[in-house]
């Protein structure tokens, strides 16, 4: 398949038109050799070694997400936070590095207590600010800019051209963490990223059944050499069974997340003024301070992920919240997102000091089940907080 000859919808319904040349199967074999054969002249004709750095079970799976990313070339990694943490580990001691106030925490807490210690000056500002880039980048010494949008868990929103552009003026990488919006809504190489990042965990994959992560790159230079070392020698590497996982998770992904956003998009103008809820933070509303730079550059829907603010009860919004939490009956109260089943979690609970989440912040991941069942969940959950009932008891 002439990946530049079809929609993206053809290339991941088909994994790029995968068939075995051997057997003519159109789904392919999950290799888990370790090693390879070295020919008898001493010579690695295959190309490949040792599976950690050379996993042909890795091949499809990336050459997919690099044709929906229409980048160069793409590493899977055991998950989202190895493909992250990479990134940075592929700097050097005293590199200025900008991240966003509001970000995927774990990865924040990364950066504050491992990132800095180990030498990166690492500075976290507004990154929905274009003005707030430019003021804080150092022409020379930054060196990476990293953006995450829609990010979690306020779904604020990152102008990613207008933040590359400043960056490359200074002479800065600028890498996306897309695990939100995905290839489906966003191309962030398209928008003058350099490098696309994702947790594979969540809506490439989309069935909560592995834990994976990716990386994409605008051009194989210096840079994506380094990174394929770090992968390499810190052995940041996933299992084959996974990456066949993902590749078939993958084949349905624009029918997912055009599904999860359309229910997301319901839900948000469903709750967008409801007597029990203070606010609703989806950047799909058009009162939504991100709005207009998200209908810029997202296309065919705003996620599948939004957050409501309890309008506090007697005991305050936070006693609220989780109790809306521990009312609902079809949604799962888990953590993680982009999988089939609706997922709702009380977000500062997981994420503890320094969250920038209020404490009657619900975070919402809507998957497929039918729009108008999670509304009447979440409706008669808001009622039974507000009543005060008391929740179930866990079996
Ligand atoms: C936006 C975002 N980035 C990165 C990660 C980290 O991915 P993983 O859990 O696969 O390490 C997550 C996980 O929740 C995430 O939501």
């Amino acid at each position: 398949m002439d990946p530049h000859r079809v929609k993206p919808e053809s290339i991941a319904a088909q994994a790029l038109g995968w068939v075995d040349e051997k057997t003519r199967a159109v789904t392919p074999p999950i290799h888990v050799a370790s090693t390879f054969l070295r020919d008898p002249d001493n010579q690695y004709r295959s190309g490949r070694v040792y599976a950690r750095a050379d996993n042909p079970a890795f091949d499809q799976a990336e050459a997919v997400l690099t044709a929906l990313e229409q980048g160069a070339q793409a590493m899977l990694f055991a998950s989202g936070m190895a493909a992250a943490t990479a990134v940075f580990q592929a700097l050097d001691p005293g590199d200025h590095v900008l991240a966003p106030k509001v970000m995927y925490w774990s990865l924040r807490n990364w950066l504050m207590n491992f990132a800095t210690r180990w030498g990166l000056k690492v500075e976290f500002i507004d990154m929905t600010d274009p003005a707030a880039v430019q003021a804080a980048v150092r022409p020379g010494a930054t060196k990476l800019v990293w953006i995450e949008t829609p990010a979690n868990p306020l779904w604020t929103v990152t102008d990613i051209a207008a933040t590359a552009e400043i960056a490359h003026a200074a002479g800065a990488r600028v890498a996306v963490d897309s695990t939100v919006p995905t290839p489906v809504l966003t191309r962030p190489l398209a928008l003058g990223a350099d490098l696309v990042m994702h947790a594979a965990t969540k809506y490439l994959n989309g069935h909560s059944d592995l834990i994976a992560g990716a990386l994409v790159t605008r051009q194989t230079d210096e840079f994506w050499t380094r990174l394929r070392q770090v992968r390499a020698q810190i052995g940041g590497t996933r299992g084959s069974f996974e990456a066949w996982l993902l590749l078939r998770g993958m084949r349905t992904l624009h029918l997912r997340v055009r599904a999860a956003s359309r229910s997301a998009q319901a839900i948000a103008e469903h709750f967008n003024g409801h007597t029990d809820v203070e606010a609703v933070l989806y950047p799909g509303l058009a009162s939504a301070p991100g709005h207009s730079v998200a209908a810029r550059q997202m296309h065919g829907g705003f996620s599948g992920m939004l957050s409501l603010r309890v309008k506090a009860g007697p005991q305050g919004g936070e006693a609220a919240a989780i109790a809306t939490a521990a009312h609902v009956q079809l949604w799962k109260r888990a953590t993680s997102l982009g999988g089939t089943e609706s997922l709702i979690e009380h977000r500062s609970s997981v994420e503890g000091a320094g969250t920038p989440a209020p404490s009657d912040l619900l975070r919402l991941s809507v998957g497929l089940e039918d729009v108008g069942d999670l509304i009447a969940d979440l409706e008669q959950a808001l009622v039974r907080a507000r009543r005060g009932d008391a929740p179930a008891t866990a079996a």
